[in-house]
């Protein structure tokens, strides 16, 4: 995999040195329409410092899986665990090279093809895990923990299939099918945690955002178009139309209701007993 240009423009607009979603302590208080990008930045913060109060006392080196640009790393490393990174991406690499000059190992691959070198008191993926396939995943896992070791996911899981094809549906894993896996791969689950409420700020929040500054941008720009450059408009419409239309149904990703209907936010933490 060369580089992931979504999370890449998402990293660089935001400026901010997470991938994830923020985790809001308080969501009933949360004024979504007024929420700033410092408050979403902030949340992002908290959600790792939330999901490492999961880490188990005698956890000392972690694989971050799914490393993203590292702002999970930096934290980690701050609690004065020992680190590596993992991700298929080379922007990411590249990111990690920069920030941390050979002090964070990082492993350029998909987890399901790593072969691991030495093992590991833990695997993080912070939402990674719908990156990777199910059961390749969880081999890999067995592979790279080391025994009473531990697997922490923190990640959106399928608890309703209509078979309508939604595009929830397609971004994420079966929460039955990959707790069945676990088990059979010899993992147990030890703790979970329900983060949906406290996640969900974000999506409303960047769905505010959107209704408020890029559709009516797209808008003005399109009557701008039609009245200025008619032709140039149409061309762009034939060229785009069926891509901006996609583009426009995965829109509904940012809907909280659709969210809840078919998944939910979870921090899972796994330990190896077989
Ligand atoms: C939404 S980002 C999360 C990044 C980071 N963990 C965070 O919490 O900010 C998903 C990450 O998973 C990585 N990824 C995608 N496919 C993967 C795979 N098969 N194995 C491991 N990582 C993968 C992406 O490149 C990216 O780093």
């Amino acid at each position: 995999m060369p580089i992931d240009n979504v999370l890449k423009l998402y990293s660089e607009s935001i400026r901010s040195p997470y991938l994830h979603y923020g985790f809001w302590d308080n969501p009933e208080a949360v004024d979504l329409e007024n929420i700033t990008l410092n408050e979403m930045v902030a949340a992002q913060g908290r959600y790792i410092e939330h999901l490492a109060s999961f880490i188990p006392d005698d956890v000392k080196t972690i694989l971050d899986v799914g490393a993203g640009i590292g702002g999970n790393s930096s934290y980690l490393l701050s609690k004065g665990y020992s680190v590596e990174a993992l991700s298929p991406d080379e922007y990411q690499e590249g990111v990690f090279a920069e920030k941390y000059n050979g002090e964070v190992k990082f492993h350029r691959t998909k987890f399901e093809d790593f072969n691991p070198e030495k093992q590991y008191d833990l695997v993080l993926e912070s939402e990674s895990a719908c990156y990777i396939q199910i059961e390749p995943g969880w081999q890999t896992a067995k592979e790279t923990i080391r025994d009473g070791g531990y697997l922490l996911a923190s990640d959106y899981f399928l608890h309703h299939n209509d078979g309508s094809g939604d595009w929830h549906i397609k971004a994420s894993h079966d929460e039955k099918t990959y707790m069945e896996k676990a088990e059979e791969y010899g993992f147990k689950l030890i703790r979970e945690y329900d983060q949906t409420d406290n996640t969900m700020p974000t999506l409303d929040g960047a769905k505010a955002f959107m209704e408020r500054f890029i559709y009516p941008t797209i808008d003005f720009t399109s009557n701008y178009m039609n009245k200025n450059h008619p032709f140039v408009l149409k061309v762009i419409k034939k060229a785009f139309d069926k891509k901006v239309n996609d583009k426009i149904k995965q829109l509904s990703l940012m809907d909280s209701d659709e969210f809840r209907k078919y998944k939910r936010y979870m921090i899972f933490l796994f330990q190896k007993v077989n």
